[in-house]
């Protein structure tokens, strides 16, 4: 069969990225420029800014991503690009580009969406993995509990009330003082502290067993702090962050097996941005071993925002036919599933 080769396009929220990818799991380049230094001054994303950055960085990006792949426009056969969900003045960057790209080359137009994008990275590094299995999303935007029926068809079994769980990283680690961007900073004092110093709660909610809310422990942690600070005591910034690491992480894993018993599903994967996190990961293998559940989860650098993870996504697109019109538009709150 004739190689299928396509160029990537991710602009979603604060990274630039451009990738090439064939057959779906070969990545032949993965170029992503991170706008992290440019937030950090505003403690969070800024989104005029973040379309601003897009802007300027875009064209340079796609260009080193097609000489690391060295492959030129004549030989891509797609042009892919997420369209949402995402912040609008972000994702319209990249869907602009991926219609002048793919109009000026008359090459086929695929729309992906981030969700979709980040379940598929699952397949990049792992050849046997093929639906149907059972996807814990967790994001900076979303916390979702998926099962993967076919490429690019999924059932939402539960999803967070509230917060999402990369969101609530990011409240603590600023509550807590260690700044923006919170996930991995929280990652990184957790490894310093004691996981059982506090115990903050872990959610349920009644009847739905698979749905998530996380602003419950994020109250919990700044009461904690309020408390601790007008009784005149130090805070420990390593046992914050370990203790509400461990809440999290013990939901997620406690619904996701949940999920997989009640559906007899025996492989699990993780994805999105919070996928990266050394306890999650940690703690979701051995519950998986356990149970001798296969378990699969990207390396870091697929679980946070890439272009990879959309062209391998698109192209199972492709082999569906899905194809975009010239009238593409941004779809800041498009929903996993949703056709437009
Ligand atoms: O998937 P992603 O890159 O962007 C979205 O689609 O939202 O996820 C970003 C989120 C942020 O909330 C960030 O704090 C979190 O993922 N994150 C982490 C870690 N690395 C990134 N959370 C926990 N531990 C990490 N190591
Ligand atoms: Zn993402």
């Amino acid at each position: 069969m004739r190689d299928t080769t396509i160029l990537a396009i991710e602009s979603s929220c604060d990274e630039t990225a451009a990738a090439v990818v064939q057959n779906g799991r070969t990545v032949l380049s993965n170029v992503i420029s991170s706008q992290i230094a440019l937030h950090t001054l505003y403690g969070g994303v800024v989104p005029e800014l973040a379309s601003r950055k897009h802007i300027e960085k875009i064209n340079q990006v796609i260009g080193e991503a097609l000489r690391e792949a060295e492959r030129d426009l004549d030989e891509i056969d797609a042009v892919a690009v997420t369209y949402g969900p995402g912040l609008v003045g972000a994702l319209l960057v990249g869907v602009a580009e991926a219609k002048a790209i793919a109009y000026a080359r008359k090459l086929p137009l695929i729309g992906v969406h981030h969700i979709e994008g980040h379940i598929s990275a699952n397949y990049i590094e792992n050849p046997d993995l093929e639906p149907p299995f059972l996807c814990l999303v967790v994001s900076g935007g979303h916390t979702h509990l998926v099962m993967v029926k076919e490429y690019g068809g999924f059932e939402i079994l539960g999803r967070t009330a509230d917060d999402a769980a990369g969101e609530a990283f990011d409240k603590v680690a600023r509550a807590i003082g260690l700044g923006y961007p919170g996930g991995p900073k929280i990652d990184r004092a957790a490894r310093e502290g004691n996981p059982d110093a506090v115990f903050f709660p872990r959610a349920r909610i009644e009847g739905h067993p698979y749905d998530f809310s996380f602003s419950g422990v994020k109250s919990a942690v700044l009461n904690y702090l309020n408390s601790e600070r007008m009784k005149g005591r130090e805070i420990c910034q390593a046992d914050i962050a370990a203790s509400f690491q461990k809440s999290v992480v013990e939901v997620l894993v406690d619904h996701t097996m949940q999920a997989a018993e009640q559906t007899g599903s025996k492989r699990i994967a993780i994805a999105g941005g919070v996928a990266s996190n050394t306890c999650l990961r940690q703690a979701m293998e051995e519950a998986c071993a356990e149970r001798h559940y296969a378990f699969y989860r990207p390396s870091p650098v697929y679980c946070t925002d890439n272009a990879a993870m959309i062209g391998t996504a698109a192209y199972y697109e492709y082999l569906k036919g899905t194809r975009h019109g010239w009238d593409l538009n941004a779809v800041p709150n498009l929903r996993l599933g949703q056709r437009v």
